[in-house]
């Protein structure tokens, strides 16, 4: 049997990633497209899933996603990515997303999202990863969370992959 990777701390992996918002990531409104940001959220936390994991890691699901407040044209984006908790090959990854005002030297809080990946070895097959350590009160209340998240999650994967084969007489083609 092949031993479970190490356990890391939470600081180990935390990722952040800052962009510029363009007209091109605009819509009508000139307000950052919902769409985008959540390419970005989902670049930040496959960031930190995968250097928690060491290993290459495919998103799961995204399954809470809170847009708090518009983003616009402009602004300076910040997002920043945490493990909340990891279980057997899967990790549930928070992102948080603010504005940043460079002048005032402040940050507003845009939006919050969890996102779960999973570890894949190079056969693209799930594989086991290592446990997380959480060291500061945030970083064990968001362990807890997780683990609660979790538990809805699991129910709910089970009964979509119950369902997953039946196609409701209106999608038909
Ligand atoms: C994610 C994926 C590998 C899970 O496949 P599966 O057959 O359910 O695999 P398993 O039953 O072995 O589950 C593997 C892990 O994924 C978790 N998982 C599966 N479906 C999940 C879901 N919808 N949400 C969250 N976690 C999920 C399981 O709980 C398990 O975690 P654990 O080992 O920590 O307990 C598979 O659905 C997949 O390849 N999806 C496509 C992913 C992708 O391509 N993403 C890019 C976006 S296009």
């Amino acid at each position: 049997m092949t031993e479970r990777p190490k356990a890391s701390p939470v600081c180990a992996s935390q990722s952040e990633r800052s962009e510029i918002v363009f007209p091109a990531d605009a819509n009508a409104l000139g307000n950052l497209f919902g769409g985008r940001l959540m390419q970005f959220i989902d670049l930040v936390g496959a960031t930190a899933a995968s250097r928690h994991a060491r290993a290459f890691t495919i998103t799961a699901s995204m399954d809470h996603l809170d847009f708090v407040a518009p983003v616009h044209v402009g602004d300076l984006l910040i997002l920043k990515s945490s493990v909340n908790r990891a279980f057997r090959t899967s990790m549930e990854i928070g992102v948080r997303a603010m504005v940043e005002d460079v002048r005032a030297q402040t940050l507003r809080h845009v939006s919050t999202a969890y996102l779960t990946y999973v570890a894949v070895n190079v056969a693209g097959n799930p594989t086991e990863v290592p446990q997380v350590i959480p060291e500061t009160e945030h970083q064990i209340r968001r362990y807890e969370d997780a683990g609660r998240r979790r538990e809805l999650r699991y129910a709910e994967v089970q009964l979509k992959k119950e369902r997953r084969s039946i196609l409701a007489p209106e999608w038909h083609l």
